[in-house]
């Protein structure tokens, strides 16, 4: 009755994903002519699923869960252990309403300020510099950025230290041996102090001010009434600190966006109701590759599209090439802006996020907080300052996992306008 699923041709891909990085489930996607095939990771049987129909399965909390999908790895190292990403059902909705209750229109607007203030404070530093590595230096901003806007005290020794932890754990999801090494020992310190000033908030040491994810967190209540244990609470403020720090990589790729696309400096400039700078925001968390893919495990048999899927099997959701899907995306390959005009997005087309509801799903809370960021941070470089861009080697590698403009993206002779 049913159909096999189509098989990678390989015994074990495990090499293969490190190997080819974001492109592996669309190298075989065309191969095998299919939007869903199965391979082996680590020795584990995989149905890989690309698409925004696969999308949508993928969301839809009765056929999948996130327990026993996520590796002990990356919980020890990029996500935290038994935290937010690894939750289902009811768990997974309270907790998730916790980090809702952080994305309110004033809390995205504060936000906002912030974020104009750090570049503004900041670009006295840039005027004097010889030469900028801007990922280093807008992580270091975002850092403060983001410090500032959870309500956690961040002395300007310290900064350094943490921009380098939450780099080092985002660093380290594709990486094997020392890369995984230094995020789980970054992870570990960062833990450390996190869970001491969830401590010093309840006993009153440390002033947290309501509304603040410092607050929320150190008060917040398990569906139990228990607060959490101080540990978990500050895996949670970690899960606000980390991600902001990381929005650095989407603000290095809209520089190197304005630099081979400088139309849009234009268009930025003159953006009277802010559609141009949201349209490129989109465009660029779609063209540019963060998060290669999705898993999670079927907690059911069930047949989709006539394909069985057994109950405790492990499936992978394709982020880079759905968002990058020729029967989602006009010539997907072109950085092209303009498609997201009039768009009406389906909540499972473009999904570098993930993708479905913010409650009810696993999709990115911080959505906001990033288009928020960048659309700051770009009509900074835009409309506030002038710089040059010289040669070095743009080149994006794919194989890299997570992956940048390989210089960094170097600017010079940085003026305020
Ligand atoms: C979840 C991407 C920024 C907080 C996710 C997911 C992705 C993602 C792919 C997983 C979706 C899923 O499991 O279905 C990104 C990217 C960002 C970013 C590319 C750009 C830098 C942020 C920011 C915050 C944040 C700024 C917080 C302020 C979270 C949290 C989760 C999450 C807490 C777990 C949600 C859950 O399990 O329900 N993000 N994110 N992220 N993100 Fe982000």
């Amino acid at each position: 009755s049913n159909q096999p699923f189509p098989k990678d041709f390989t015994i074990d891909s495990t090499a293969a994903v490190l190997f080819e990085g974001y492109k592996f489930i669309q190298n075989r996607k065309h191969m095998l002519n299919s939007n869903i095939f199965q391979t082996r990771v680590m020795g584990k049987k995989v149905i890989c699923i690309s698409g925004e129909d696969a999308a949508e399965l993928f969301y839809d909390n009765d056929k999948f869960q996130r327990q026993g999908a996520v590796p002990k790895r990356v919980q020890k190292s990029l996500f935290g252990v038994k935290a937010i990403q690894n939750k289902d059902g009811q768990a997974h909705q309270h907790r998730k309403e916790l980090f809702m209750s952080l994305m309110t229109k004033d809390k995205i607007n504060e936000l906002q300020r912030i974020t104009r203030n750090q570049w503004e404070m900041n670009i006295k530093n840039w005027e004097k510099a010889e030469s900028i590595t801007l990922y280093e230096d807008s992580a270091y901003i975002m850092c403060k950025i983001a410090f500032e806007w959870a309500g956690v005290p961040l002395k300007e020794s310290e900064v350094q230290q943490r921009t380098h932890e939450y780099k080092s754990m985002v660093d380290s999801f594709g990486g094997v041996g020392p890369r995984y090494q230094k995020g789980k020992r970054s992870r570990i310190n960062n833990e450390k102090w996190a869970k001491h000033m969830i401590e010093q908030v309840r006993d009153h040491t440390l002033s947290a001010d309501e509304g603040t994810a410092l607050h929320a967190m150190a008060w917040h209540k398990d569906s139990k009434g228990q607060l959490l244990d101080p540990l978990m609470a500050g895996k949670e403020l970690i899960n606000i600190l980390r991600p902001i720090v990381a929005i650095s990589r989407y603000v290095t790729f809209a520089a190197l966006a304005l630099h081979e696309y400088p139309q849009y400096k234009k268009k930025i400039k003159n953006d009277e109701n802010g559609q141009s700078t949201k349209m490129f925001v989109h465009e660029v968390r779609r063209y540019y590759p963060f998060g290669p893919l999705l898993g999670a495990m079927t907690r059911q048999d069930f047949t989709w599209k006539g394909y069985d899927f057994k109950k405790g099997t492990l499936v992978f959701l394709d982020i880079y090439g759905t968002n990058r899907d020729s029967e989602l995306w006009d010539d997907p390959e072109l950085f092209y802006p303009e498609r997201f005009d009039n768009w009406d997005g389906s909540g499972f087309d473009l999904i570098p996020q993930g993708g479905g509801d913010y409650y009810k799903n696993h999709r990115c809370p911080g959505e906001q907080v990033t288009i928020k960021v960048m659309e700051e941070s770009i009509k900074f470089f835009v409309n506030d300052i002038t710089y040059d861009v010289p040669n070095q080697d743009l080149g994006i590698s794919l194989r890299r996992m997570p992956t940048l403009p390989r210089s960094g993206f170097i600017i010079t002779n940085v003026n305020r306008k």
